[in-house]
Protein backbone atom coordinates (compact mmCIF):
# COMPACT_ATOMS: atom_id res chain seq x y z
CA UNK A 1 0.00 0.00 0.00
CA UNK A 2 1.56 3.21 -0.76
CA UNK A 3 1.91 6.35 1.73
CA UNK A 4 -0.79 8.20 0.23
CA UNK A 5 -2.95 5.46 0.33
CA UNK A 6 -2.01 5.17 4.26
CA UNK A 7 -2.53 8.63 4.31
CA UNK A 8 -6.70 8.87 3.08
CA UNK A 9 -6.98 5.90 5.19
CA UNK A 10 -5.97 7.40 8.81
CA UNK A 11 -7.50 10.77 7.30
CA UNK A 12 -11.06 9.75 6.66
CA UNK A 13 -10.48 6.60 9.28
CA UNK A 14 -10.69 9.02 11.95
CA UNK A 15 -14.45 10.60 10.34
CA UNK A 16 -15.62 7.00 9.80
CA UNK A 17 -17.55 7.27 12.84
CA UNK A 18 -19.04 10.56 12.45
CA UNK A 19 -20.21 10.01 8.87
CA UNK A 20 -22.27 6.93 10.79
CA UNK A 21 -23.45 8.72 13.17
CA UNK A 22 -24.85 11.90 10.74
CA UNK A 23 -25.23 9.48 8.06
CA UNK A 24 -29.24 10.31 7.60
CA UNK A 25 -28.44 13.92 7.58
CA UNK A 26 -25.86 13.35 5.49
CA UNK A 27 -28.36 11.89 2.94
CA UNK A 28 -30.82 14.30 3.15
CA UNK A 29 -28.36 17.17 2.59
CA UNK A 30 -26.88 15.33 -0.70
CA UNK A 31 -29.96 13.95 -2.19
CA UNK A 32 -30.21 16.29 -5.04
CA UNK A 33 -26.93 15.17 -6.02
CA UNK A 34 -27.90 11.54 -5.60
CA UNK A 35 -30.97 12.39 -7.89
CA UNK A 36 -28.66 13.70 -10.61
CA UNK A 37 -25.96 10.66 -10.62
CA UNK A 38 -28.83 8.64 -10.77
CA UNK A 39 -30.61 10.59 -13.82
CA UNK A 40 -27.19 10.99 -15.84
CA UNK A 41 -26.04 7.34 -15.15
CA UNK A 42 -28.83 6.36 -17.57
CA UNK A 43 -30.02 3.18 -14.73
CA UNK A 44 -32.32 0.68 -15.89
CA UNK A 45 -33.80 -2.30 -13.19
CA UNK A 46 -32.23 -5.15 -13.13
CA UNK A 47 -28.47 -3.32 -13.48
CA UNK A 48 -25.17 -3.91 -11.57
CA UNK A 49 -23.62 -1.06 -10.50
CA UNK A 50 -20.60 -0.06 -9.31
CA UNK A 51 -20.20 3.07 -6.05
CA UNK A 52 -16.77 4.22 -6.13
CA UNK A 53 -15.52 5.67 -2.67
CA UNK A 54 -19.31 4.99 -1.08
CA UNK A 55 -17.96 6.11 2.28
CA UNK A 56 -20.99 4.58 5.25
CA UNK A 57 -22.57 3.40 1.83
CA UNK A 58 -24.60 6.38 -0.22
CA UNK A 59 -25.37 6.83 -2.88
CA UNK A 60 -25.21 3.19 -3.39
CA UNK A 61 -27.87 1.97 -1.27
CA UNK A 62 -30.14 4.89 -2.60
CA UNK A 63 -29.27 2.98 -5.92
CA UNK A 64 -29.71 -0.57 -4.47
CA UNK A 65 -33.76 0.42 -4.11
CA UNK A 66 -33.42 2.00 -8.41
CA UNK A 67 -31.87 -1.22 -10.26
CA UNK A 68 -34.55 -2.95 -7.71
CA UNK A 69 -34.43 -6.56 -6.37
CA UNK A 70 -32.83 -7.97 -9.77
CA UNK A 71 -29.92 -5.46 -9.96
CA UNK A 72 -27.23 -5.44 -7.89
CA UNK A 73 -24.80 -2.45 -6.29
CA UNK A 74 -21.36 -2.66 -5.02
CA UNK A 75 -19.89 -0.33 -3.16
CA UNK A 76 -15.73 -0.41 -2.70
CA UNK A 77 -14.05 2.33 -0.24
CA UNK A 78 -10.66 2.13 0.94
CA UNK A 79 -11.36 2.39 4.58
CA UNK A 80 -12.56 -0.28 6.46
CA UNK A 81 -14.80 1.72 9.39
CA UNK A 82 -16.54 3.16 6.23
CA UNK A 83 -17.29 -0.23 4.51
CA UNK A 84 -18.66 -1.89 8.36
CA UNK A 85 -20.50 1.09 8.63
CA UNK A 86 -22.39 0.57 4.98
CA UNK A 87 -22.67 -3.10 5.42
CA UNK A 88 -24.30 -2.12 9.12
CA UNK A 89 -26.66 -0.20 6.97
CA UNK A 90 -27.50 -2.28 4.61
CA UNK A 91 -28.56 -4.92 7.38
CA UNK A 92 -30.21 -2.62 9.75
CA UNK A 93 -33.13 -1.61 6.72
CA UNK A 94 -32.75 -4.92 4.56
CA UNK A 95 -31.56 -4.24 1.67
CA UNK A 96 -30.36 -7.70 0.16
CA UNK A 97 -28.64 -6.31 -3.37
CA UNK A 98 -25.88 -4.25 -1.99
CA UNK A 99 -22.69 -5.41 -1.31
CA UNK A 100 -19.51 -3.84 0.03
CA UNK A 101 -16.11 -4.15 0.07
CA UNK A 102 -12.79 -2.74 1.10
CA UNK A 103 -10.45 -1.82 -2.01
CA UNK A 104 -9.18 1.47 -3.30
CA UNK A 105 -10.17 3.03 -6.13
CA UNK A 106 -6.66 2.63 -8.36
CA UNK A 107 -7.49 -1.63 -7.45
CA UNK A 108 -10.77 -2.67 -7.80
CA UNK A 109 -11.90 -5.99 -7.28
CA UNK A 110 -14.52 -6.80 -10.33
CA UNK A 111 -12.93 -8.61 -13.96
CA UNK A 112 -13.78 -6.64 -17.06
CA UNK A 113 -16.67 -5.25 -18.12
CA UNK A 114 -18.66 -6.05 -15.34
CA UNK A 115 -21.04 -2.78 -14.48
CA UNK A 116 -23.65 -0.80 -16.21
CA UNK A 117 -22.28 2.42 -14.89
CA UNK A 118 -19.80 3.92 -11.95
CA UNK A 119 -20.82 6.72 -9.74
CA UNK A 120 -18.50 8.38 -7.29
CA UNK A 121 -19.86 11.53 -5.32
CA UNK A 122 -17.11 13.51 -3.95
CA UNK A 123 -14.49 10.81 -3.78
CA UNK A 124 -12.45 11.07 -6.93
CA UNK A 125 -10.77 14.26 -5.59
CA UNK A 126 -9.33 12.23 -2.75
CA UNK A 127 -7.71 9.36 -5.11
CA UNK A 128 -3.72 9.57 -4.25
CA UNK A 129 -3.52 9.19 -9.03
CA UNK A 130 -7.53 10.20 -9.80
CA UNK A 131 -6.28 8.93 -13.29
CA UNK A 132 -5.63 5.83 -12.43
CA UNK A 133 -8.49 5.53 -10.62
CA UNK A 134 -11.02 6.80 -13.78
CA UNK A 135 -8.73 4.44 -15.99
CA UNK A 136 -9.76 1.50 -13.76
CA UNK A 137 -13.72 2.52 -13.60
CA UNK A 138 -13.31 2.39 -17.38
CA UNK A 139 -11.65 -1.38 -17.36
CA UNK A 140 -14.51 -2.41 -15.14
CA UNK A 141 -17.86 -0.53 -17.09
CA UNK A 142 -19.26 -2.47 -20.04
CA UNK A 143 -18.64 -1.24 -23.54
CA UNK A 144 -20.98 2.19 -24.11
CA UNK A 145 -21.43 2.52 -20.21
CA UNK A 146 -21.00 5.35 -17.93
CA UNK A 147 -19.70 6.83 -14.93
CA UNK A 148 -20.79 9.69 -13.41
CA UNK A 149 -19.07 11.80 -10.71
CA UNK A 150 -19.72 14.57 -8.65
CA UNK A 151 -17.38 17.21 -7.44
CA UNK A 152 -17.68 20.50 -5.60
CA UNK A 153 -17.67 23.81 -7.64
CA UNK A 154 -15.56 26.53 -6.14
CA UNK A 155 -15.53 27.06 -2.25
CA UNK A 156 -16.62 30.23 -2.32
CA UNK A 157 -19.66 29.42 -4.17
CA UNK A 158 -20.30 27.33 -1.84
CA UNK A 159 -21.52 28.76 1.84
CA UNK A 160 -22.38 25.28 3.34
CA UNK A 161 -18.07 25.19 3.29
CA UNK A 162 -16.99 28.51 3.57
CA UNK A 163 -19.12 30.08 6.32
CA UNK A 164 -17.21 27.81 8.88
CA UNK A 165 -14.08 27.96 6.94
CA UNK A 166 -14.23 31.84 6.99
CA UNK A 167 -14.12 31.71 10.97
CA UNK A 168 -11.87 29.43 11.61
CA UNK A 169 -9.51 30.88 9.30
CA UNK A 170 -9.29 33.87 11.75
CA UNK A 171 -8.54 31.66 14.27
CA UNK A 172 -6.06 29.25 13.09
CA UNK A 173 -3.57 30.28 9.78
CA UNK A 174 -4.85 28.34 6.64
CA UNK A 175 -1.91 26.65 5.24
CA UNK A 176 -1.79 26.82 1.43
CA UNK A 177 -1.72 23.66 0.07
CA UNK A 178 0.39 22.25 -2.93
CA UNK A 179 -1.01 22.02 -6.23
CA UNK A 180 -3.48 19.35 -7.39
CA UNK A 181 -3.53 18.12 -3.48
CA UNK A 182 -5.87 15.82 -2.40
CA UNK A 183 -9.16 18.16 -1.00
CA UNK A 184 -12.53 18.58 -1.69
CA UNK A 185 -11.90 21.53 -4.15
CA UNK A 186 -9.33 19.75 -6.06
CA UNK A 187 -11.37 19.50 -8.92
CA UNK A 188 -13.61 22.42 -8.52
CA UNK A 189 -12.49 24.76 -11.79
CA UNK A 190 -14.62 23.75 -14.83
CA UNK A 191 -13.03 21.16 -17.04
CA UNK A 192 -10.15 20.18 -15.03
CA UNK A 193 -11.73 16.71 -14.12
CA UNK A 194 -13.11 16.60 -17.99
CA UNK A 195 -9.50 16.40 -19.15
CA UNK A 196 -8.52 13.78 -16.36
CA UNK A 197 -11.47 11.38 -18.11
CA UNK A 198 -10.01 12.69 -21.85
CA UNK A 199 -6.97 11.48 -21.02
CA UNK A 200 -7.99 8.30 -19.33
CA UNK A 201 -9.44 7.64 -22.70
CA UNK A 202 -13.62 7.77 -21.69
CA UNK A 203 -15.58 8.37 -24.42
CA UNK A 204 -17.32 11.63 -24.83
CA UNK A 205 -16.27 13.60 -21.36
CA UNK A 206 -18.22 16.49 -20.52
CA UNK A 207 -20.03 18.52 -17.53
CA UNK A 208 -22.72 20.26 -15.72
CA UNK A 209 -23.49 22.14 -12.85
CA UNK A 210 -25.49 21.63 -10.84
CA UNK A 211 -26.83 24.55 -8.51
CA UNK A 212 -29.12 23.41 -5.80
CA UNK A 213 -30.00 23.73 -2.23
CA UNK A 214 -28.50 22.00 0.69
CA UNK A 215 -31.49 21.53 3.22
CA UNK A 216 -29.96 20.78 6.78
CA UNK A 217 -32.65 19.24 9.23
CA UNK A 218 -31.99 20.85 13.30
CA UNK A 219 -31.00 23.57 14.68
CA UNK A 220 -27.67 25.81 13.90
CA UNK A 221 -25.95 24.28 17.01
CA UNK A 222 -26.95 20.75 15.29
CA UNK A 223 -25.42 22.49 12.03
CA UNK A 224 -22.16 23.36 14.14
CA UNK A 225 -22.19 19.66 15.74
CA UNK A 226 -22.16 18.38 11.87
CA UNK A 227 -19.55 20.80 10.62
CA UNK A 228 -17.11 20.23 13.07
CA UNK A 229 -17.75 16.38 13.35
CA UNK A 230 -17.28 15.56 9.07
CA UNK A 231 -14.53 17.36 8.63
CA UNK A 232 -10.81 15.86 9.95
CA UNK A 233 -9.31 19.51 9.04
CA UNK A 234 -11.70 20.99 10.89
CA UNK A 235 -11.44 18.88 14.30
CA UNK A 236 -7.55 19.00 14.02
CA UNK A 237 -7.53 22.74 13.88
CA UNK A 238 -10.13 22.96 16.87
CA UNK A 239 -8.75 20.61 18.65
CA UNK A 240 -5.45 23.09 18.65
CA UNK A 241 -7.60 26.48 20.46
CA UNK A 242 -7.88 26.59 23.88
CA UNK A 243 -11.33 26.14 25.15
CA UNK A 244 -11.62 29.87 25.72
CA UNK A 245 -11.15 30.24 21.73
CA UNK A 246 -13.06 27.34 20.76
CA UNK A 247 -16.17 28.72 22.59
CA UNK A 248 -16.00 31.82 21.42
CA UNK A 249 -15.28 30.40 17.55
CA UNK A 250 -18.55 28.41 18.00
CA UNK A 251 -20.60 31.51 19.01
CA UNK A 252 -19.35 33.44 15.58
CA UNK A 253 -20.13 30.41 13.52
CA UNK A 254 -23.51 30.00 14.85
CA UNK A 255 -23.92 33.61 14.65
CA UNK A 256 -22.82 33.35 10.69
CA UNK A 257 -25.22 30.19 10.59
CA UNK A 258 -28.27 31.95 11.15
CA UNK A 259 -28.34 33.65 8.33
CA UNK A 260 -29.48 30.42 6.47
CA UNK A 261 -31.88 29.32 9.28
CA UNK A 262 -35.27 28.20 8.00
CA UNK A 263 -38.60 27.30 9.66
CA UNK A 264 -37.20 23.84 8.79
CA UNK A 265 -34.11 23.80 9.92
CA UNK A 266 -31.02 25.16 7.41
CA UNK A 267 -30.85 26.09 3.44
CA UNK A 268 -27.44 26.63 1.73
CA UNK A 269 -27.14 27.46 -2.01
CA UNK A 270 -25.15 25.16 -3.14
CA UNK A 271 -22.70 24.22 -6.47
CA UNK A 272 -21.31 20.76 -7.77
CA UNK A 273 -19.91 19.91 -10.89
CA UNK A 274 -21.41 16.27 -12.53
CA UNK A 275 -18.99 15.11 -14.51
CA UNK A 276 -20.18 12.33 -16.87
CA UNK A 277 -17.71 9.79 -20.00
CA UNK A 278 -18.42 6.81 -21.33
CA UNK A 279 -16.17 3.43 -22.26
CA UNK A 280 -16.08 3.22 -25.66
CA UNK A 281 -17.40 0.27 -28.05
CA UNK A 282 -13.64 -0.90 -28.24
CA UNK A 283 -12.09 0.24 -25.11
CA UNK A 284 -8.23 -1.46 -24.97
C1 LIG B 1 -16.34 12.79 1.17
S1 LIG B 1 -16.41 11.07 1.50
C2 LIG B 1 -17.74 10.62 0.42
C3 LIG B 1 -18.48 9.40 0.86
C4 LIG B 1 -19.76 9.09 0.09
N1 LIG B 1 -19.49 8.78 -1.30
C5 LIG B 1 -20.75 10.22 0.18
O1 LIG B 1 -20.89 10.98 -0.79
O2 LIG B 1 -21.41 10.34 1.24
C6 LIG B 1 -14.98 10.51 0.63
C7 LIG B 1 -14.76 9.01 0.68
O3 LIG B 1 -13.74 8.67 -0.26
C8 LIG B 1 -13.03 7.57 0.25
N2 LIG B 1 -11.76 7.44 -0.49
C9 LIG B 1 -10.75 8.33 -0.53
N3 LIG B 1 -9.76 7.89 -1.33
C10 LIG B 1 -10.15 6.69 -1.81
C11 LIG B 1 -9.55 5.74 -2.69
N4 LIG B 1 -8.34 5.95 -3.21
N5 LIG B 1 -10.23 4.63 -2.98
C12 LIG B 1 -11.46 4.40 -2.44
N6 LIG B 1 -12.07 5.26 -1.59
C13 LIG B 1 -11.43 6.40 -1.28
C14 LIG B 1 -12.88 7.94 1.72
O4 LIG B 1 -12.54 6.85 2.52
C15 LIG B 1 -14.28 8.49 2.01
O5 LIG B 1 -15.15 7.48 2.47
Amino acid sequence: MSQQDEDVIKRWGTSAPYWEKHRDVIREMFAPITQALLQDAELASGNTILDVATGPGEPALGIAAAVGPAGKVYGIDVVPGMVTAAQREAERVGVKNAVFEVAGADKLPFPADTFDAAVCRFGVMFFPSPVNGIREMLRVLKPEKKMVLAVWHFADNNPFHYELARVVDRYVEPTPLPPDAPDAFRFATRGKLVGILAEAGATDPRERLLKFSITVPGSVEDFWTLRCDMSDKFREKLQSLSAKERHQLRTEAIEAFQSYATEHGLSFPAEVLIVTGRKGASHA
